[in-house]
């Protein structure tokens, strides 16, 4: 959808921004965690808590800009994105809650 919409804006949707570069080398940190094998499974599950806030934050920003800048009707794409990553967290927090909570008793 992304890739769509900036190539509509006359963007090019494969080129590294620096912003790109920088999220690129923090997910690598993210893929570390969880192909270690020493990582547990509650280990993982925070990691990917991690990526999944920092989607959430993303689509909550992205769709600020795309009202601020007039374009309303990428407001309900870029809805429907946040709350299927939306789930996504609750589903991890549940998760990890429960398998910490259950090793803690
Ligand atoms: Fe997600």
């Amino acid at each position: 959808m992304l890739t769509e919409v900036i190539g509509e804006m006359g963007g090019d949707p494969t080129s590294q921004t620096p912003c790109a570069d920088i999220s690129a080398v923090a997910a690598m940190g993210l893929i570390q965690v969880l192909t270690d094998p020493r990582t547990t499974l509650a280990q993982g599950l925070q990691a990917l808590l991690t990526a999944e806030l920092t989607d959430n934050a993303a689509w909550e920003l992205l769709i600020e800009l795309a009202e601020q800048g007039g374009h309303d009707e990428l407001v309900p794409p870029f809805q429907k994105a946040l709350s299927s990553e939306t789930e996504h967290e609750e589903k991890i927090r549940q998760w990890l809650r429960t398998m910490v909570m259950d090793e803690a008793t």
